[in-house]
């Protein structure tokens, strides 16, 4: 299993890129931005949309041959009942995957989270759009109860930095946050790791962009100022 934080500290960066949008053949599209921006993001978080266009043998295969560069998160939003989140948990690790991203409203998650070794989990504690009425209203809940699962940390939104500042001035201090709403959503690069997010996870901004390692390049670089490297 890859070592996040590691990688973090030697590309002297915190972004996550998220790969949800393709243009063209997905697997071309895919190892050409992989291939290039090696240097300046930490890890990769594959969304359902590029699964269901690659298929799950062409997404195994981008981690088998990207792996030794970037930490690969599976984002398929579990949420099933707790046999299940394990045979998926177990199958993503399986198949490389370094983390995965669950829904903590289900609960009843302790006893299937407590086998998995050697992979990461992340559970959602809000989410980034305007509309998530219901799971921002439940977001102390949420958080409390990751903060008893016992994971590697949590998913909230740099579209409510409020919130970000909340679960790190809650969470144990060892519990990681990963913050998506960067760019097409409309946060600031950085704007979350102030609030005191540890990763920001970036999709359309850059995977859009003609110039994408330009667009990855600018958010890093808003990185470092705030994290001081
Ligand atoms: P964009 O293209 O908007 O992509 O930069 C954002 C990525 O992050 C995911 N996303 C979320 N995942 N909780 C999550 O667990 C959220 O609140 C949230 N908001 C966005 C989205 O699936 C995409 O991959």
């Amino acid at each position: 299993m890859r070592d996040l934080l590691g990688l973090a500290e030697r590309k002297k960066s915190r972004l996550i890129l998220a790969l949800d949008f393709v243009s063209g053949d997905p697997a071309v599209f895919a190892d050409r931005l992989l291939a290039a921006l090696e240097p300046l993001v930490v890890g990769v978080k594959v969304g359902l949309p590029l699964a269901l266009r690659m298929g799950f043998r062409g997404v195994c295969e981008l981690v088998e041959r990207y792996g030794s560069g970037y930490y690969f998160l599976a984002d398929f939003k579990l949420a099933d009942i707790p046999d299940v989140v394990r045979e998926e948990l177990a199958l993503l690790s399986e198949a490389g995957f370094d983390g995965s991203i669950v829904h903590l409203f289900p609960m009843g998650l302790e006893e299937a989270l407590s086998g998995v070794r050697g992979h990461d989990v992340f559970g959602l504690v809000a989410m980034s759009h305007a509309g998530s009425r219901l799971l921002d209203e439940h977001f102390e809940d949420l958080l409390r109860y990751a903060s008893r699962l016992g994971i590697r940390g949590v998913v909230a939104p740099a579209t409510k930095p409020g919130l970000v500042a909340r679960a790190r001035a809650f969470l144990p201090e060892d519990y990681l946050i990963l913050s998506p709403g960067v760019g097409a959503q409309g946060a600031e690069p950085g704007s979350a790791l102030r609030h005191g997010a540890t990763f920001e996870i970036v999709g359309r901004s850059i995977t859009a962009s003609e110039d994408y390692y330009g667009a990855a390049e600018r958010v890093v670089e808003s990185q470092r100022r705030v994290i001081g490297e």
